[in-house]
Parts: structure tokens; sequence; C-alpha cells
């Protein structure tokens, strides 16, 4: 999962925006066109400062038929391991990082019949690329997005100019109630052609995700992406087995997967740390995967065939790995 070349991207412009957002945009040094991508893909970004190292993933928001520029939106969060609140200092034009992707794991089904996007906060960046990608191809799309307040909402300009503007209802959490996200009202019809998006913070995704899923709709049709998530790494002892490695460890109480190879020498790469992004997804020959992640689907999670290793565990005895 790991496959697509590093590159080094400098900033040509920062824009503050409400809400304790920063717009972003990178290019190459000497102007060259990027990879291309796809809506719904993300780029993973390092962050170095002094003791910080790391790797964080931001969704492109910008469109995907240009390539002359990447565009990412990141949210301050100030409770959190740090990443954001290092793109907001370090992120100044002229400013270089490191780059990996884009890859994308919130890909859309083009020929949908309809649409539907719902974006909570900062999850409106991906949205904002799938919604031009469906302008362009004249698709039937309707987005949703959801913020405390109009003065809290970040990309209003971007889209006030967008040739979809009228496609954009926006909700606001300190306005009046019937304004507000009612999935009741909002949710289309369930249909075998109808596609769900969404993205936001937890609380705001399962909340959409149940509604969505007691309405009716197909899980293979409610598509999601994570931007970070609280996860429980902890959990029973158990044993690890890295077959093409040679070694087995043990993984306490507290410990992950890839924490425990990586001791003996088994380097797995490790990003999120949280089990969103899944950079880490390794397979499984044998034993019972105990997931703790949010970045695998419904059916790869019963399949049991691979895991998130910098957080889920085993139910079984020994976990053998395919490393
Ligand atoms: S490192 Fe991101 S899912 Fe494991």
């Amino acid at each position: 999962m790991n496959d697509t070349p590093k590159h080094t991207l400098t900033v040509i412009e920062r824009i503050e925006e409400p809400g304790n957002i920063l717009r972003v945009k990178l290019a190459a040094a000497d102007g060259a066109p990027l990879p291309p991508f796809t809506a719904g893909a993300h780029i993973d970004v390092r962050l170095q400062d002094g003791d910080l190292d790391l790797w964080r993933q931001y969704s492109l928001c910008s469109d995907p038929a240009q390539t002359d520029h990447y565009e990412i939106g990141v949210l301050r969060a100030p409770n959190s391991r740090g990443g954001s609140e290092a793109l907001h200092r370090l992120a100044v034009v002229g400013a270089r990082f490191t780059i990996d992707g884009p890859r994308n794991h919130f890909a859309l089904t083009e020929d949908a019949a309809q649409t539907v996007l719902f974006g909570g906060g900062i999850g409106i960046t991906p949205m904002l690329a799938m919604a031009q990608r469906l302008h362009r191809l004249g698709r039937d799309f309707v987005v949703h997005y959801c913020t405390r307040s109009d003065s809290a909402t970040a990309f209003r300009d971007v889209i006030a100019v967008a040739p979809w503007a009228d496609r954009v209802v926006f909700h606001h959490d300190d306005r009046d109630p019937a304004q507000r996200l009612d999935p009741a009202r909002d949710l289309p019809p369930p249909s075998a052609d109808t596609h769900l998006y969404v993205c936001g913070p937890a609380g705001f995704m399962e909340w959409v995700i149940g509604a969505a899923t007691t309405a009716g709709h197909a899980p293979g049709n409610i598509h999601r992406e994570y931007f970070s998530a609280e996860v429980d790494v902890s959990g029973d002892r158990f044993e690890v087995t890295a077959r093409r490695s040679g070694v087995t460890v043990s993984v306490g109480p507290e410990d992950t997967i890839a924490k425990a190879l990586a001791r003996v020498g088994v380097s797995i790469t490790v990003k999120c740390e949280e089990g969103v992004c899944g950079t880490c997804v390794t397979d499984i020959l044998d034993g019972t995967p105990d997931h703790r992640d949010r970045f695998l689907t419904d059916e790869e999670r019963a399949e049991g065939t691979m895991l998130c290793v910098c957080c889920s565990r085993a139910r079984s005895k020994t976990l053998i790995l395919d490393i």
C-alpha cells in the first residue's frame, strides 16, 4: 500500500480561512506537472520540526483536472498529536515538504445516477474535489456542508464562484433548527444507483452513516473517510509470527504489533498510527484479528485476511502475518 513515489513540493500559497482552517497550495519547484489524482484522493505530508517527525494525510480539495498544483485544507486541532499545528506553523510560502501519494481510498463511483456528498467541517475537503469532478461529468449531485456557524465556514469564497455553487446546501449548528441537516429530509431514497459519501468528525459520520443504513442504503453505497480516530490499542497479550522474516514476538497489553515487530528489526511502514490511513495493512496467513481500525470495510473485516498493524490486535493466541 506504500508503493507511490515520494517527492518534494513547495508551498506556493497559503490562505487563512474561517474556522481555524488553512488552505495550502503545493507545486513542484520547477512548475512541472504533478502526478494526476482522482477525486477523493489524499496525499501524505511529512511534518518535521525539532523532535516532531510525523506523516499526516490530507485530502486533495483542488480540481482533479488541474495538475499544476495540489491544494489541501487543514484544520488546526490543538488537542491532536501536533501534526495540524505544525502544518499551520510550517506551511509558509517557499517551505518545502516531502509528499507521498496521491492515493485514493475514497474513490467516486463516477457513473452513479445520483450522488450525495455529506461534509462535516473540514470533511468538506474531499467533497470539493468530488463536486468538481461530478460537475465536469454532468452528473446529478448535491453537497450537504455542515458547520458550527456561517462565520466558521471555510471555502465559502471557493464555493460561491464555482459553477456548481447551486448544488451546495449549507447547514449551520447555530441557526434555525429547520435548516440543520435532517437525514429524514436530506437523504435520498435508497437505490442501487445512488451513492453517498461521508467525511467529517467521527460523531457526524456515525450519525449520517447510521441514518443512511437505517433508511435502507446498501453498505456498499455508503462511502466514508475518517481523518482521525480515537483508537484503543489495549488488550490481552498475544503472539505474532512474521512468517517471511522468521521471527515471533509477544505483543503486550498496551503494545502494538507494529512496535513489537520493529523492536526485532521487522519494519512495517506506519503513518497515522490510528487506523485511518491504511498504510500499515498487512496480510494474515493464520489466526483471528481483532480489528480496531476505521480503514477496512466491513467485508474486509469479515474476511479476516488482513489487518492494520498500527492498532489492531488478535482474538486468537497467535497471529501469523505474511511479512
Ligand atoms: S498507519 Fe495508518 S492505518 Fe495503520
